[in-house]
């Protein structure tokens, strides 16, 4: 707080209103987190998306093989997707859903580690700040949810995008049917959406990383029942284009995915599976961009050194679906 004094001069005051001014004005910076290599230099981390349903259709089955690779891999955090708490979010930060969805079902030690969430369209249908509250960090310490924020995990290795991709899907305020949506802290949306692809675009220019990953809730291209995400896909994705990023990470469809298109290098990797999926809900794609479709529920894994990143689909037994690396794209090969 500041406190202008009797005495304070004109220039004093005049530079105070344009500090307040630009403090208004100017757009926040995304926060920013660091997460330490292992001492060999890698990073792991395991990926989850659409879960939270206490435990119920298969998400502690998934939990369970979670953590068994998560000890196998000795992953150093986990990143969630979205859609943390099925149906509506929660009620407020006493929600029991808290617990029964998560705490009580993520119970093996390989997953006590940092969660980084960000949020999906169900949670926006519940108290949003709830998620977004620190006194669910004082319940559970691995939960670490805000709107969008960036992860440098190791050491000019990789940097993380967390991108809040709900307020830019147009029918969730023109046409929300029988769902409710709390908007607080997003509208006005237009510029709520023009001041995080700002953000997102200069902190993409500055990246110094060797690997540029950028996670959102919902799909910019799936096969699976919702689709293309035409917002993002018109917004976003060219973002993602003229920075080079490597891999685009969502949940939204409940299916496992991975689609790379002839026009970038951008793996387009879905991972939805944390409890219900969408059994036989496909729709045609591209042979040759499609590498691997799973409509069953399960979770992704990611290795990363300066050399390479691997990526893993598991099922609900913990059976390795799919596997790809950087290395197939053979930008090593001199
Ligand atoms: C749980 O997973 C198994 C194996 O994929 C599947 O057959 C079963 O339908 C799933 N159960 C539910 C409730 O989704």
């Amino acid at each position: 707080m500041v406190v202008l004094s009797q005495k304070t001069t004109l220039p004093t005051l005049l530079l105070f209103l344009l500090g307040l001014l630009s403090v208004c004005c100017c757009r926040a910076e995304l926060l920013r987190f660091e997460h330490e290599a292992k001492p060999d230099g890698s990073i792991s981390f395991l990926v989850v998306g659409d879960w939270g349903r206490k435990g119920l259709y298969n998400q502690s089955h998934v939990a369970l093989q979670m953590g068994m690779i998560g000890e196998k891999l000795d992953v150093d955090f986990v990143i969630s997707t979205g859609d943390n708490f099925y149906e509506d979010g929660l009620t407020g930060v006493s929600d029991p859903a808290f617990h029964q969805s998560f705490s009580d079902v993520y119970t093996d030690p390989s997953l006590q580690k940092q969660w980084y969430i960000v949020l999906g369209n169900h949670d926006y249908r519940g108290n949003v700040e709830a998620q977004l509250s620190p006194s669910l960090t004082d319940m559970d310490s691995r939960w670490l949810c805000l709107r969008s924020f960036i992860l440098n995990a190791g050491t000019e290795m990789a940097e993380i995008f967390f991108v809040d991709t709900t307020p830019f899907v147009t029918t969730y305020f023109t046409n929300p049917k029988e769902h409710v949506y709390d908007w607080k802290g997003v509208l006005p949306r237009k510029k709520y959406i023009e001041n995080l692809l700002l953000e997102v675009e200069s902190s993409l220019g500055e990246s110094t990383a060797k690997w540029k990953i950028v996670v959102g809730h919902h799909t910019i291209k799936s096969a699976g029942h919702h689709g293309n995400t035409d917002e993002l896909n018109m917004l976003l994705l060219p973002l993602l284009q003229a920075y080079d990023v490597d891999f685009y990470i969502n949940g939204h469809d409940h299916c496992l995915e991975h689609i790379s298109s002839p026009e970038s290098r951008i793996q387009f990797l879905t991972s939805g599976g944390g409890s219900k999926a969408w059994k036989g809900d496909i729709n045609p794609w591209n042979p040759r961009e499609m590498k691997f479709y799973y409509d069953g529920q399960g979770f992704m894994s990611v290795e990363v050194t300066q050399m390479d990143v691997g990526i893993k689909f598991y099922d609900v037994f913990g059976n390795e679906l799919h596997k790809w690396s950087t290395s197939e794209l053979g930008k090593f090969v001199i």
